[in-house]
């Protein structure tokens, strides 16, 4: 067994790599390393080719560990919305595919102290970068019901998330609230009956995607992707949640985030990609049984007009 299979199990490896196309020459850019799954997989296929990968949590780093003395391997410590710098900064303008496994990884979900899970209590941290200032306990001790509602419905599709603002903005009057714990705490009474697990996710997915600021963090990366991509080149992402997906799907098909796409006088469209996969691909049902997190990716694979 692989000593790293623990940290974390890489989703659809197969699916990844077919829709990357490697070239044994080519160089490749795996922006979430995490635990290196997909990297490991990636390397083998390469011969005098490149491998760059970035990842913002500094746990990752001794993942990393084995690929220290192969010149082909390069590990950017780097939040991958800078994606376009650091590759100019590895002299690596162009690339011909890149990777993004988005989310958490199993590693940062089962440590504890990472505050990422429901299932221990530990401090609201939820910080895939913990040099990063903004922590979930911060966003839940400062800001306002207005806006507490608006990160619940809008990141977590709460359904009561104006009557859960309210209560933790009336819970703080009398102490802050520190814990994961404490958070579940005041929201119990408010979490659908047999329903508490799905409710307490949304509102953890809520406050990881505004501690982290995944989603214009995924809207400025994928605005640089057809920049460092040349014609034909592919760009694979797997989501784990709909507004990802949503994000991930207008970029592909409109060139945007929202609204239509743009067509120019003759009428063509005017976007950067087009997609390869009509509909995302899930995983087959023997790898859900295997590893339950593969259960709500959806991969969807581009290619640069
Ligand atoms: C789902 S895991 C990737 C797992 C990996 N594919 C594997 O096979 O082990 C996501 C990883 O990406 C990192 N990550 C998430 N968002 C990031 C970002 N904006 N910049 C850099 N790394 C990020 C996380 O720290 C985490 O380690």
């Amino acid at each position: 067994m692989n000593p790293l299979s623990t940290y974390h199990e890489p989703v659809m490896l197969q699916e990844c790599l077919e829709g990357l196309l490697i070239q044994p020459d080519g160089i490749y850019v795996d922006v979430t390393f995490g635990g290196g799954g997909h990297s490991r997989a990636i390397l083998d296929k390469l011969t005098t080719g490149r491998l760059l990968v970035f990842d913002q949590d500094p746990d990752a780093v001794a993942n990393a560990e084995e690929f220290k003395d192969d010149k082909r391997f390069t590990f950017i410590a780097a939040n991958f919305r800078h994606l376009k710098r650091y590759l100019k900064l590895h002299k690596a303008e162009k690339v011909n595919g890149i990777l993004a496994d988005l989310g958490v990884s199993s590693h940062q979900i089962n440590t504890p102290e990472r505050g990422f899970s429901t299932r221990f209590d530990a401090e609201l941290d939820m910080r895939m970068n913990p040099a990063n200032e903004k922590t979930a306990r911060e966003v839940i001790n400062t800001r306002s019901t207005t806006e507490l509602q608006r990160i619940l419905g809008m990141y977590g599709e709460v359904m009561n998330a104006k009557t859960a603002a309210e209560a933790i903005f009336s819970a703080r009057h009398n102490s802050q609230i520190e814990t994961v714990n404490d958070l579940k705490d005041i929201l119990m009474r408010y979490a659908p009956k047999h329903r508490e697990n799905k409710y307490f996710a949304q509102v953890f997915q809520a406050l990881r995607i505004e501690v982290n600021d995944e989603l214009s963090v995924l809207e400025e990366f994928l605005t640089q992707v057809p920049e460092v991509l040349n014609p034909g080149d592919r760009l694979v992402v797997m989501s784990y949640h709909s507004l990802e997906d949503r994000l991930v799907k207008n970029f592909i098909q409109k060139g945007k985030f929202f609204g239509e796409v743009e067509k120019d006088f003759y009428g063509n469209e005017i976007k950067p990609m087009k997609s390869v996969t009509r509909k995302p691909v899930e995983a087959t049902p023997e790898e859900v049984a295997i590893n339950p997190r593969a259960r709500s990716a959806k991969l969807r694979v581009a290619e640069k007009i």
